[in-house]
């Protein structure tokens, strides 16, 4: 069975990485490598129906409930587009995963970390990332970038963002083989030469 890789962007809202992702796309796509690109959450199919309700659902949310949903579109999005897409040799790269839930609903919403990594294993059938990117930017620089037009997620205000911050470089320093952070105050030149470094190592 052929086998591509399966790499992942992650950081707080509004770090770039969406920007990222999508010129290591291009880069590779360039070097005739057979990519595949997505995000969560939001996966094809159910997954949009999921990302509204994430999003933009009004009425009161609990934590737990909110982590089943975003777990529940990682749960499909794994099956039945990432593994396959893996299978057939693609560079998967896809933007947030696992470790969204671990920084926003464990770290950020303070929900029993254990407890999110062994749903996330569940969710994700035990695939992990050959490479997970963090694009770290400071709250401050976050809020500046995010704006007045906020969604449901992004209302969340600057003590959960701190958390989520320091979440992500908690899981970046437990599992350093994996977990790459990228200053994301530089320019978008400068930090897609180091995203390019990482990849090459693989
Ligand atoms: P999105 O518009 O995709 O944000 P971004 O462009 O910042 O990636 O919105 C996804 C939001 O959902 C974002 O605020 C992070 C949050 N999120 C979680 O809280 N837990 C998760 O497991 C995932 C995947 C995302």
């Amino acid at each position: 069975m052929k086998k591509g890789l399966f790499i992942t962007f992650e950081g707080a809202d509004g770090s770039g990485k969406t920007t990222q992702i999508s010129l290591l796309n291009e880069y590779l796509i360039g070097k005739k490598v057979k990519t595949f690109l997505t995000r969560e959450p939001g996966s094809p199919g159910l997954g949009t129906r999921i990302r509204e309700i994430l999003l933009h659902y009004e009425g009161e949310l609990s934590s737990t409930a909110e982590s089943f949903l975003f777990l529940a579109d990682r749960a499909q999005h794994v099956d039945r587009i990432i593994k396959p897409a893996i299978e057939e040799g693609k560079i998967v790269l896809c933007d947030r995963h696992t470790d969204s839930t671990l920084a926003y609903q464990g770290y950020g919403r303070q929900l029993d970390i254990e407890r999110i990594k062994y749903l996330n294993d569940i969710a994700t059938g035990g695939l992990k990332p050959d490479l997970t990117i963090v694009f770290d930017v400071d709250v401050e620089t976050f809020m500046a970038r995010v704006g007045r037009n906020k969604d449901r997620m992004e209302s969340a205000g600057i003590e959960f963002y701190n958390r989520v911050r320091a979440g992500y470089l908690e899981i970046a320093k437990n599992e350093p083989e994996r977990v790459r952070v990228i200053d994301a105050s530089g320019n978008v030149e400068s930090i897609h030469k180091k995203v390019v470094e990482l990849v090459k190592l693989l």
